[in-house]
């Protein structure tokens, strides 16, 4: 068991305090937020690791922590000062279609040197993240995301606040990032999983001294390409409050937490004075010292006596006004998932052409939905704004998926009716089925996709089109 002295024991490695992530509000009419991406040298994890050579925004590793309120106008200033073309893609925001980020969908990339103006209203309060949308598997991984977090309209401010962003990278024996994110086929297909876990780019097993007595909103995002995070809390009097930004009718209570990449999971947890808990590693998948027989640390908390004046009751979080899907008489839209090493990928459309095997790892295609690698020239379907649909996903990989509905949040529904709650991405075990209902009010073009961001460059990606 892990006792207390353990924890304070962690406690002294490093402080991580919620002022370790700066925090930057772009709030009108103050004007524009600029976000600048550039190659920048970043020592990612442990501070004597030899420097990386990251790409970020505004230097920083998450990019700075974007607040608004509910339903005010964003307005970021997106310069690209990398080699290559990028965008910015508000992930979870459900945003008007123009602003989404897609390359080749709704809006042509920004070139080296040139800049884009995203101005786009916030609907929801919660938890979101903002991450590059062009050649994703490399810009992501190379740290080119930050969380971005819209305020309940009536914030309670007795509240204290803690964004953690999760990710891993594949580091060198200095410690260095590898940067041969093009390297490998197999990575199309398994995903590219580092070897360092880092939670806001600083070492796991750090202790965050929150105020005791006081309730806070923990927001976990998971910004990992391709990692499933399986976590475990221990100690701690916790409840899961919103989900994929959407806050919960009924908060849950759970020991386990899992977030497929680009999932988001809030807390609300209270610390008596002296208390310790921990977010640890559920199943040792990222255990790093050998010599110890307790999972990872992810992070501690310790309840330190502060004066800090909190609300007494439980805070209670207003549900986002999402429609509710009708299932009765909806659109059903089938979408097989195939390919990945253990079944194949046989034949399929790319391009506009019929390819095989052969073909297609030539063109480093390894996944298809309903036959297709890679965009359709034709939307996976098309529907009338305000019709609610249901698209049946058949998993039939031998490999875990995470799959993220552009514009809009959706619940799982079972057979018998039962709905999930409101996510934007949903994780898939390996050769299983899934529906997700949602009602089709945003008109655009929108993209489906996995977000392992292998998986999604690998064949992985479709859209759909709401007139
Ligand atoms: Cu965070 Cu297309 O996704
Ligand atoms: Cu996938």
């Amino acid at each position: 068991m892990l006792s207390r002295r353990d924890l304070l024991r962690g406690a002294t490695t490093l402080l991580m305090t919620p002022a370790s992530i700066r925090q930057v509000r772009a709030e009108p009419p103050s004007g524009m937020f600029e976000l600048r991406a550039s190659q920048t040298g970043h020592r990612v994890g442990d501070p004597s690791n030899a420097p990386s050579r990251l790409w970020l925004y505004n230097a920083q590793s998450p990019g700075p922590e974007i607040r608004v309120k509910k339903g005010q106008r964003v307005r970021v200033r997106f310069v690209n000062d990398l080699d290559e073309p990028s965008s910015i893609h508000w992930h979870g925001i459900r945003i008007a279609n123009a602003m989404d980020g897609v390359p080749g969908l709704t809006q042509e990339p920004v070139q080296p040197g040139e800049h884009f103006d995203y101005d786009f209203v916030a609907p929801d309060a919660g938890t979101y993240w903002y991450h590059a949308h062009n050649h994703s598997w490399a810009q992501v991984g190379r740290g080119l995301y930050g969380p971005l977090i819209v305020e309940e309209s009536d914030y309670l401010s007795g509240i204290g606040e803690l964004t953690l962003v999760l990710d891993d990278w594949r580091l060198d024996s200095a410690g260095s990032l590898l940067t041969d994110f093009d390297g490998y086929m197999r990575e199309k297909q398994f995903g590219r999983i580092g070897d360092t876990v880092t939670v806001n780019s600083l070492p796991i097993g750090s202790t965050a001294r929150l105020p005791a007595g006081r309730f806070h909103r923990i927001r976990l995002i998971n910004a990992a390409n391709a990692r499933i995070f399986r976590l475990r809390l221990r100690n701690i009097d916790a409840r899961i409050v919103a989900l994929d930004g959407q806050n919960l009718d009924r908060p849950q209570i759970s020991e386990i937490l899992v977030l497929a990449p680009a999932q988001r999971v809030d807390l609300m947890v209270r610390l008596r004075s002296g208390e310790a808990g921990l977010i640890e590693d559920a199943d040792g998948a990222f255990t790093t010292d050998s010599r110890n027989e307790n999972r990872a640390t992810l992070i501690g908390f310790f309840g330190e006596d502060r004066n800090v004046p909190g609300i007494s009751g439980r805070p209670r979080l207003q549900a986002n006004p999402i429609a509710e899907p009708a299932l009765q008489g909806a659109q059903h839209i089938p979408l097989v998932m195939e390919g990945g090493s253990l079944s194949g990928i046989g034949l399929a459309m790319y391009n506009g052409s019929l390819l095989d095997t052969m073909e297609l790892a030539a063109a480093r295609q390894v996944w298809k939905f309903n036959g297709i690698a890679n965009l359709p020239t034709e939307p996976l379907f098309r529907t009338e704004r305000g019709s609610s649909v249901v698209i049946d996903m058949h998993n039939r990989t031998g490999f875990e998926h995470a799959m993220h509905v552009h514009g809009h949040h959706f619940k799982v529904v079972s057979s018998d009716g039962t709905r999930g709650p409101w996510r934007d991405t949903t994780y898939m075990p390996a050769q299983s089925s899934q529906s997700i209902a949602f009602c089709a009010d945003n008109p655009g073009k929108w993209l489906f996709h996995c977000h392992m961001l292998e998986h999604a460059a690998g064949g992985m990606r479709t859209w759909f089109e709401i007139v």
